[in-house]
């Protein structure tokens, strides 16, 4: 990720839109977690999604992983208030066990907040999420396309891979393959540049 986009990042706009509208649209679609839950995050950032997964999702427990040290060092010290509820690790997203340990079904749901775009091969990192479920688990979405990625203004602010990028319905299609049910449960916006949802563990 480049400086521009880290700098998006972290700013005060974001955390907005992720709690005014990113955090509502999913719950609508994925509904709220059972009670104990214990979550993970792919792609973390500075911590401030993992929040929202403890305050408005009430997860009981969260992991995170982020590939930026940096990024894992600014949300240790936001997350640092919920103590042992939170494990974060560097890891890559694509490798689990590597990253987390992470065992077959360990988790009840699993949050992507704009980073499986970033990984070159996001089809593994989707297969990832699968494993990690449990059956009945809920993978919660929100994605880029490659039609945005695509556009003038994001190839001039940003870094990201170009080859095999997806549409919405290639990202479902990934989900749906290996046992992750999308069903009507997501949309996209703006002209389909992003896409909301939700899908079930099979
Ligand atoms: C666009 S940022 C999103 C950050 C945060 N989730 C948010 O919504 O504000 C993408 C994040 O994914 C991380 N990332 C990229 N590739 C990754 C990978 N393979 N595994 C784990 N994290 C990765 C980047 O370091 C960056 O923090």
């Amino acid at each position: 990720m480049n400086r521009v986009e880290s700098a998006l990042i972290n700013s005060a706009p974001r955390r907005l839109l992720q709690r005014l509208y990113e955090v509502p649209q999913l719950r609508r679609f994925g509904g709220p977690l059972p009670a104990g839950a214990r979550a993970l995050e792919i792609g973390c950032g500075p911590g401030y999604g993992a929040q929202l997964i403890l305050e408005r999702f009430g997860a009981a427990t969260l992991d995170a992983v982020d590939l930026d040290p940096a990024m894992i060092a600014r949300a240790q010290r936001r997350l640092r208030p919920y103590g042992d509820r939170v494990t974060l690790r560097v890891g890559d997203a694509a490798d689990l066990t590597a990253s987390l340990g992470a065992a077959d079904g360990s988790y009840d749901a699993v949050f992507d907040f704009a980073i499986i775009h970033h990984i070159p091969a996001w089809r593994d990192a989707v297969a990832e999420v699968a494993r990690v479920l449990r059956r009945g688990g809920t993978f919660y979405f929100d994605e880029v396309t490659a039609r945005a990625l695509a556009r003038p203004s994001y190839r001039a602010l940003f870094d990201h891979p170009t080859g095999d990028r997806f549409n919405a319905q290639q990202f479902v299609q990934a989900c749906e393959t290996v046992g992750l049910d999308v069903g009507d449960r997501c949309m996209t916006r703006i002209g389909g540049d992003y896409l909301l949802g939700a899908a079930r563990r099979r």
